[in-house]
C-alpha cells in the first residue's frame, strides 16, 4: 500500500441557509496516496471544485479533518494556510487563472515558493515555450496559457498537484496535450488529483471517485490504465 498523503475526513460545507440550504460537501471521506493519478468526476454541482479547494487550502471547511503530513490543516489559522498553499500544494485552473499583466516568465517565476529562476526558465521550456517568456498570458492560446499554469504549478516543488478541470476550456488537441504533460509529470512521481466532468479522462487514473451531490458514491480501482495518448472525448 503506498504512503497516505491526504486524508480527508467528513468533510462538510454548506451554502445558504433556511429553504435555500445547499450541501455542497456532505460528509466526504477521501483519501490520497502516494503517487496516485486520482480523478474525481462528477456532474455540474457535485461538489468537485468545493472538494479539490479546500484540500488546496483555498476554501474553508465548515466541519471535517484534511490530514496532510500529520497535520490537520483545517486547523491552520492564516498564515499556516499561506505557506501551505505555498509549499505543499500546486493547483491548475480550468481558466489557467494566469496575471494577464505580467509576462509569461514572470508568471512562473512569481508561483510562491519559487525559489528559482533558471528553474522557471526549464520549466517553461520543458512544457514548450521557452520562445514565448516574454509574451503576455492574453498572446497566447488557450493550450499555451493552460502549459504556462502548469510550468507555474511545478516552480512550487511540491508533491501534489491539484488540477481542477483543466481541459475544460480547450479544444481537443490542446487538451490532450495538457493531459500528456500531466501524465509525464506523474510518471515522474508527482501525485495528481483531477476532477473533471469527463469521464473518458477517468481512464488515466490508477483511482476514480465518482461524487455526486455533494457525496461521494463509488470508488474505483483502474487496473486499465489509459495513456492520454489515447483518451479520446
Ligand atoms: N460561493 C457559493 N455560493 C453558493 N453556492 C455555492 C458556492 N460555491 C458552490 N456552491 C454550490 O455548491 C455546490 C457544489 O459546487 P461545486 O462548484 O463544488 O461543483 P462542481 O462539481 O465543481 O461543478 P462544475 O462541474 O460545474 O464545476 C453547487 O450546488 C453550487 O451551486
Ligand atoms: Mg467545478
Amino acid at each position: 500500500m503506498e504512503k497516505l498523503l491526504i486524508e480527508a475526513k467528513n468533510l462538510i460545507k454548506t451554502y445558504g441557509e433556511g429553504e435555500g440550504l445547499t450541501y455542497a460537501l456532505n460528509d466526504v471521506s477521501i483519501n490520497v496516496y502516494e503517487h496516485d493519478f486520482l480523478v474525481i468526476l462528477g456532474g455540474s454541482g457535485s461538489g468537485k471544485s468545493t472538494f479539490l479547494n479546500m484540500l488546496g487550502g483555498i476554501d474553508k471547511v465548515e466541519k471535517g479533518e484534511i490530514i496532510v503530513n500529520g497535520e490537520d490543516i483545517v486547523k491552520y489559522n492564516d498564515k499556516q494556510l499561506t505557506l501551505y498553499r505555498r509549499n505543499t500544494v500546486g493547483f491548475v485552473y480550468q481558466f489557467f487563472n494566469l496575471i494577464n499583466d505580467i509576462t509569461v516568465y514572470q508568471n512562473v517565476v512569481l508561483a510562491p515558493g519559487s525559489r528559482d529562476k533558471e528553474r522557471a526558465l526549464a520549466l517553461l521550456d520543458r512544457v514548450e515555450l521557452k520562445e514565448k517568456k516574454d509574451k503576455f498570458p492574453r498572446q497566447l492560446s488557450g493550450g499555451q496559457q493552460q502549459r504556462v499554469a502548469i510550468a507555474r504549478a511545478l516552480n512550487k516543488q511540491s508533491d501534489i498537484l491539484l488540477c481542477d478541470e483543466p481541459t475544460g476550456a480547450l479544444d481537443d488537441a490542446s487538451g490532450k496535450a495538457v493531459l500528456k504533460l500531466l501524465e509525464e509529470i506523474h510518471n515522474e512521481g508527482k501525485t495528481i488529483v483531477l476532477v473533471t466532468h469527463t469521464r473518458e479522462i477517468a481512464g488515466m487514473a490508477n483511482r476514480i471517485i465518482t461524487m455526486k451531490n455533494g457525496r461521494v458514491v463509488k470508488e474505483e480501482q483502474n487496473d486499465n490504465i489509459v495513456k492520454a495518448e489515447e483518451v479520446v472525448w
